[in-house]
């Protein structure tokens, strides 16, 4: 990658943090020694749950559970401006969202990890921009590339140094839920030219970059998307769970590689 020379990144040494949004399968970090939690209050509401502060190889990092401890909240009813903006305040290098998707693609089967390049957004009903209300200046925020390349450079770098095989773009679809999709509505995401489908890169994504965050995804593929693979006619829902398990050691991988190279 182009980046890779000033990647790895002394930037993350010292002050600066890597701030790391879990998803499902990922609520906590195991190797993470903690050093304390803290409930922090936005103009927009209370985030998912306490951040969780502590070290990952020696680095400051801190961790937040998109869904709530306990895996409770919804992807539609997460507060992600509360989330974005309380991230935001520790001013951390690196926003990495962990995010579980279907696979939309065939090579995209589960366990596959993808670090996507653009998103489509098929959400509705949430609050999707800081940009609003009394006196606010109209703002319009440039969205071309929706992820940070610098990040986007360190977590395909962090993945070869942990010989973790992971694919490098991809088209997110952001779609509403809690539902998973019909056949019909998988065929015309692929038709837009979707690779990966899940239920929280938006509005999330764009409000990192409304703050300016350097901000990428890690998706994981739990399960073949509505209509595909082998089980054409339901998602075994039952086996996303291991899937994800087995997923999130690899992630876990290559997140302590992000703030060890
Ligand atoms: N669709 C939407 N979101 C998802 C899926 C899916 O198939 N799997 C995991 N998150």
């Amino acid at each position: 990658a182009e980046f890779a020379g000033d990647l790895c990144s002394k930037k993350l040494k010292g002050k600066t943090m890597l701030a790391i949004i879990g998803g499902s399968g990922l609520t906590q970090l195991s190797c993470l020694e903690i050093s304390h939690r803290q409930i922090i209050r936005t103009p927009y509401g209370e985030p998912s749950g306490p951040l969780t502060f502590g070290k990952l190889h020696g680095e400051d990092i801190v961790f937040l559970a998109r869904h709530g401890h306990g895996h409770t909240i919804p992807p539609h009813a997460i507060n992600y401006r509360a989330n974005l903006w309380a991230l935001h305040s520790l001013k951390p290098a690196h926003v990495i969202s962990v995010a579980s998707v279907g696979g939309i693609r065939a090579d995209l089967t589960p366990g596959k990890l993808v670090v996507p390049n653009q998103i489509i957004d098929y959400t509705y009903g949430r609050n999707f921009t800081f940009f609003e209300g009394k006196d606010q200046p109209v703002t319009h925020i440039d969205f071309t590339q929706p992820y940070s390349q610098q990040t986007r450079a360190l977590l395909l770098q962090a993945a070869s140094n942990a010989y973790e095989a992971i694919f490098d773009g991809g088209v997110y679809a952001a779609t509403q839920g809690p539902r998973l999709e019909t056949a019909a509505e998988i065929n015309r995401l692929e038709r837009d030219g979707a690779d990966i489908v899940g239920m929280t890169g938006m509005p999330e994504t764009a409000l990192a970059r409304e703050l300016g965050l350097s901000y990428a995804t890690l998706a994981v593929v739990a399960n073949q998307a509505a209509g595909r693979g082998v089980n054409v006619n339901a998602i075994p829902l039952k086996e996303i769970h291991t899937v994800l398990e087995q997923a999130m050691v690899r992630v876990r991988n290559i997140l302590e590689h992000v703030v060890n190279c």
